[in-house]
């Protein structure tokens, strides 16, 4: 049960993944079967891992120790990267700002988005 949420969190976000290389690879204008299939995924991950973190327990652990400071710490590292992807992603589709800035700060929230996430599975068994 629990292998099996990893699992599929960890396929939808590979796909998201997978989509956004061949959106770039594509380029302008974006192809909007993918583009939509793209967001959509994100979205899906994005769902998944909120119900998810929703149902821990943030005071369980040790009180108010290490291991529930670090879920916090996680928790807004996790939200911050999920609103920075939006944004980015929502503003490079509009165009008419500098993609290429945009682009990497996308990489980079979404490196983020994976790490925390990740750690998260890992320390906490999400
Ligand atoms: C979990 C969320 C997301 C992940 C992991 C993700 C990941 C990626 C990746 C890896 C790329 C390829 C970047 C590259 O080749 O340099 C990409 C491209 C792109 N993504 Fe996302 N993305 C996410 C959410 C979104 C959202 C919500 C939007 C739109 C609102 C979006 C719009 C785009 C666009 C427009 C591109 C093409 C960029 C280009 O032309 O270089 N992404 N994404």
């Amino acid at each position: 049960m629990l292998e099996s949420k990893i699992i599929i969190r960890v396929i939808v976000l590979g796909l998201t993944l997978i989509f956004g290389f061949v959106l770039t690879k594509l380029g302008k204008p974006y192809n909007t079967g993918l583009f939509t299939v793209h967001k959509l995924l994100a979205l899906a991950f994005v769902v998944m891992t909120f119900l998810q973190v929703k149902g821990l327990d943030v005071s369980s652990g040790s009180g108010s120790s290490g291991i529930s400071q670090l879920l916090i710490v996680l928790i807004i590292v996790l939200v911050l990267s999920i609103i920075g992807i939006f944004a980015t992603g929502a503003m490079m589709s509009i165009g008419g700002f500098n993609h290429n800035l945009l682009r990497i700060i996308h990489v980079i929230t979404m490196s983020t988005l994976v790490a925390s996430f990740g750690l998260l599975v890992l320390t906490f068994k999400l």
